[in-house]
């Protein structure tokens, strides 16, 4: 009796530790928590900054945000990194001399513009590596938005003007990060297309541009990759804030595309508090205490359902227990570097799109006497700034990548260059120190002495010049500040046109940009046009390897080229301002009276152009206006195709088409496959991409065989008035092409509905 007494004393004293959260108990661990854990696991970690970088002092340092452990129950803290150009995190640590560095690799229209969808999936492979062994869970990565206008100011983050090429570089990416055991968030969803007002901006789109342009790239990333989470976007759609939106999460996202993850809103974004759980969105980032409280009170009141929280609290426990920090995965802090650079290289190789090249100027053999002009040549632009921007150890520039290529450069010009960029880098550094992270950063100005001009015109055999463009996140980009080339680059390209050309000699001018800028006014000074991109951090390698041939240059548009921007078909509905003072409106209109609906491009945009978006648009209504067509790519050689064959399958078609290179050197080609529809009961645009491929490297007079699947369902359109989807009988034509304005192979295909 006593014995007893004794040990059930024993057994009220000693603490029963609660269950342990398992892959197999979650359940249970919900019937555990209490409602102030449970909202504590659903609003993140505190937004705290770290040395400027990211938002957060929790997780791993300079991470955008976490996911709040409770240790009771053995759930332990979730880091969240931005993307989507590599890992952001901080590079350096307090008391810790080591750094942590990542690789910043080529952006995402860039790698859009490689077309080829394993190499995506290796530099997705790659970044995953980085996010894994420094400690991360989840890469807050890929942007998948579509490129609506040139002037967006994240475009740069995002891959193309069209919902296929989109998508599937989305779902490439993602399958390649999460191979590694981490996560990744599909962002921002949807129809985050301005940056401009972006916290309360309404995107008024009709249900059907909705569903086959800006939705297509979504759906299409999530049912051939399930990402483990969705990243909502800021803006309104449709009057209902995107975090908030039950029918875009519920119903798009989970209902109709069977999407399996958690959503989670971005950074700040959503309004009222409940409202966004009551959604179906699971998670507030980052996290602070009115946030908290105010989702706690709901659910204390009633206002917000036990049953909506448990359901998200369900889904974030899925996705915690998927993540490296819950498996104790213990980072080696020293992700192979090395080889991620040499993959950046090669991933940048793919990208680098020739766009002109008159009377084959390129490639220049190395040993030609070469005049480096434009401040970027000797400050390369790896990336974007914002949130996409990586904390790499360095970039290569161009004057870097010429010389390891052996390229002769006239040491007049480079040495004055030198000097210059030594001053340029004093001043700027003044008006960089207190920068903002929305501001455009101060780049060197454009100033070249005209004696520098004229005597290097004698002493070289070309001149090489670098245009660069830098912008990101929380501001669209201006016309006359970065559309148009400065008065002081336009000075320079005239100067270098007419003293290069009144010799015979030529002028090759490198596009170092994250978006397109206006090409008509200038392109005839120019012999060649090199659009390289923003291409990572090794960038003046790739660049130089295309300049000299060493690598033919494969890389085709993923928009179209107008002639400018006003035949742009978004032009009258997107926001333009020509001061600095725009990215004021990023903040504008948050809280205080946070929605107004008065001022057209800043509270609402319409969506007028509908589905017709880039080449829908041109190619349909205005092919005059293009310059360059949505999949343009020179090359150094030229392909040939034949023997197309469309074939029936379960589920659509198989198109083959031999390609030939016809051409004296190896190169790679991207087929592209369009598909134009019978005229029927809905309104079509002339054509449509359905499917491309990359070709292997082909050697000169070598062939090779591309297999495109096409579905049925792929063809279809969106009949508003059924709320349907429609495939409308007749005969559709299958283009094979190597853009969107020419056809090189045609078959017709009859459908028929039984
Ligand atoms: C951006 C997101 C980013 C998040 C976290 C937001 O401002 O829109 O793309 O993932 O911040 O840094």
């Amino acid at each position: 009796m006593i014995q007893t007494l004794i040990l059930s004393m024993l057994l009220a004293a000693t603490p029963v530790k609660a269950a342990q959260l398992r892959e197999d108990n979650i359940p249970e661990i919900v019937s555990l928590m209490t409602d102030e854990e449970k909202v504590k696991l659903l609003v993140g970690g505190k937004a705290k900054s770290y040395n400027g970088i990211g938002n957060s002092a929790l997780g791993v340092p300079g991470c955008a945000g976490t996911i709040n452990s409770i240790e009771r129950l053995g759930i332990p803290r979730v880091t969240l990194a931005d993307g989507p150009a590599g890992l952001r995190i901080s590079p350096t640590r307090e008391g810790d001399e080591r750094t942590f560095y990542c690789t910043g690799f080529p952006v995402a229209v860039m790698l859009a513009s490689t077309w080829n969808t394993e190499l995506i999936e290796e530099v997705g492979q790659a970044m995953g590596n980085e996010v894994l062994e420094y400690g991360a869970d989840v890469l807050l990565a890929p942007g998948v938005n579509i490129h609506r206008n040139p002037l967006c100011g994240r475009n740069f983050e995002y891959y193309s003007e069209d919902p296929l090429l989109s998508g599937k570089m989305a779902a490439a990416m993602i399958n390649g990060i999460e191979s590694n055991g981490v996560g990744t968030s599909l962002k921002h969803f949807a129809l985050n297309n301005q940056e401009l007002n972006r916290l309360a901006n309404d995107a008024r789109v009709s249900e059907r541009a909705m569903r086959e342009i800006y939705l297509k790239n979504f759906e299409i990333a999530v049912k051939e990759s399930q990402p483990w989470t969705v990243m909502t976007s800021y803006n309104y759609v449709n009057g209902v804030p995107a975090a908030e939106n039950r029918w875009l999460i519920m119903d798009v996202l989970r209902g109709e595309w069977g999407f399996e993850g958690a959503v989670m809103t971005d950074w700040g974004g959503g309004y009222d508090n409940p409202g966004i759980i009551r959604a179906g969105n699971d998670m507030i980032q980052p996290g602070s205490d009115w946030r908290y409280e105010a989702v706690l009170k709901a659910v204390k009141d009633g206002s917000l359902s036990r049953e909506a929280l448990d359901e998200c609290v369900t889904r974030v426990l899925e996705l915690i227990v998927k993540t490296p920090a819950f498996k104790g995965y213990k980072p080696s802090e020293a992700p192979d570097l090395k080889a991620h650079a040499a993959l950046c290289e090669k991933a940048a190789d793919e990208g680098i799109i020739l766009l002109k090249n008159k009377k084959n100027v390129l490639p220049l053999n190395p040993e030609k006497k070469v005049a480096l002009f434009g401040t970027g040549s000797y400050d390369f632009i790896a990336g974007g700034t914002g949130s996409g921007d990586v904390n790499k150890a360095y970039v290569v520039n161009l004057l870097d990548g010429l010389s390891d290529r052996g390229f002769n450069l006239d040491s007049t010009v480079t040495s004055f260059y030198t000097r210059y960029m030594a001053d340029e880098a004093l001043r700027r550094e003044e008006i960089n120190k207190d920068r903002k992270w929305y501001v455009d950063v101060e780049r060197a100005l454009e100033v070249v002495p005209d004696e520098l001009i004229e005597s290097s015109s004698e002493s070289s055999d070309i001149a090489f010049l670098t245009i660069g463009r830098i912008f990101g996140e929380g501001k669209d980009r201006s016309i006359s500040g970065s559309y148009l080339l400065s008065p002081q680059e336009k000075d320079l390209l005239d100067k270098l046109s007419a003293a290069f050309h009144s010799k015979g000699k030529k002028v090759v001018v490198i596009l170092n940009v994250g978006g397109l800028i206006e090409l008509l006014s200038w392109q005839d000074k120019a012999d060649a046009i090199l659009l390289g991109w923003q291409p990572g951090q090794e960038g003046g390698r790739s660049v130089a390897a295309a300049l000299c041939g060493a690598v033919n240059p494969s890389g085709h548009l993923p928009m179209t080229v107008s002639r400018c921007y006003d035949d742009e078909p978004s032009a009258g509905n997107f926001p333009q301002f020509v001061t600095d003072k725009a990215f004021n409106y990023s903040f504008f209109r948050r809280f205080k009276d946070h929605k107004r609906n008065d001022v057209k491009d800043v509270d609402y945009t319409e969506y007028e152009e509908g589905i017709y978006v880039g080449y829908r648009y041109f190619c349909t209504k205005a092919r005059k206006a293009i310059l360059y067509p949505f999949g343009f790519g020179g090359s150094y050689t030229s392909f040939a195709y034949s023997k197309m064959k469309v074939e029936p399958t379960e589920s659509g078609w198989t198109v083959t088409v031999e390609v030939r290179n016809k051409g004296k050197v190896p190169g790679k080609d991207v087929v592209q496959l369009y598909v134009k529809a019978p005229r029927g009961k809905l309104d079509k645009p002339s054509r449509e991409l359905k499917g491309f491929a990359k070709t292997p490297l082909l050697a000169p007079g070598e062939k090779c065989s591309v297999s495109i699947d096409v579905s049925s369902e792929s063809l279809a359109s969106y009949d508003e008035n059924a709320s349907a989807w429609l495939l409308e009988e007749g005969r559709y034509s299958f283009i094979a092409a190597q853009d969107a304005l020419h056809s090189d192979c045609r078959r017709r295909v009859r459908i028929r509905n039984n």
